[in-house]
């Protein structure tokens, strides 16, 4: 059985109060489940302050965003393992807003899923469709072209140490979930591309669904065979938003 992984990604939200006030709250109950991994991803500058505060929990961190390069004259950017030796053991690669509002392309997501397998951490690579491509029939194409980008420099062993987030552009941020089963079916078939390639691989992937996942549609995404937690935004910036999503996690 595959453990659920639900992860905050709080993108550009927060400062030093109001983080360390959520952590406190989130630590003070963390799901006792051993098939519920919470995963923080605040922004660069609070990941230390992070580190430091979740110290000794079972709650693990990570970084919104990554550099393909491994190190040098690239000003402004943070390799892989500077994020791993300040405590991150994943980071976010391909996320919709970097692809959209930062111009990233599926060839330079392919280089950063890379770099953070290179540091010994975890990629997760965010997939997913805008609206005019599902309305075009285009969502499962779409989803593929995505994973055939790191498939093609990774390959499919790489699948192994890293995570797939299923982010329907349309649902981001909108209040629109994608339902149980549209999810599902999405999920499902980003699970048998893989599968076409390497079976055992397919079957340990963790896929987590992302957009507008709350307390009370959490219990019925993960409910779902192939859905394996959540990349969750809006609802990660409370503790009681966050927890009631764990909570129905723990309870799958
Ligand atoms: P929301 O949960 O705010 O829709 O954001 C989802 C997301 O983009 C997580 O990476």
């Amino acid at each position: 059985m595959r453990q659920i992984l639900v992860a905050g990604n709080w993108k550009m939200n927060g400062d030093s109060a109001t983080n360390a006030e959520l952590v406190a709250n989130i630590l003070a109950a963390v799901p006792v489940s051993d098939n519920v991994r919470l995963l923080l991803c605040p922004p660069f500058t609070y990941i230390s302050a992070v580190a430091a505060q979740i110290a000794g929990s079972k709650v693990s961190l990570g970084a919104q965003n990554v550099s393909e390069h491994s190190g040098g004259a690239h000003t402004g950017e943070v390799a892989a393992a500077m994020l791993r030796d300040i405590g991150c053991s994943y980071a976010i690669v391909g996320h919709s807003e970097r692809r959209t509002l930062y111009g990233e392309t599926s060839a330079q997501v392919a280089n950063k899923f890379q770099a953070v397998l290179d540091a010994g951490m975890t990629p997760i690579l965010c997939i997913g469709e805008t609206l005019q491509e599902r309305e075009a029939g285009r969502t499962n194409a779409v989803t593929e072209e995505q994973l055939d980008a790191v498939l093609g420099t990774s390959g499919i062993a790489a699948f192994g140490s890293a995570v797939i987030a299923y982010e329907p552009v349309w649902a981001i941020g909108t209040g629109k979930t994608a339902s149980p089963e549209q999810a599902q079916d999405v999920h499902r078939h980003i699970r048998a591309v893989l599968e076409k390639q390497d079976r055992a691989v397919a079957a340990t992937v963790q896929i987590l669904y992302g957009g507008s996942m709350k307390g009370d549609n959490a219990a019925g995404l993960i409910a779902m065979q192939d859905i394996d937690g959540g990349l969750v935004g809006g609802a990660s910036l409370q503790a009681a938003d966050f927890l009631a999503i764990a909570g129905a996690a723990a309870q799958n």
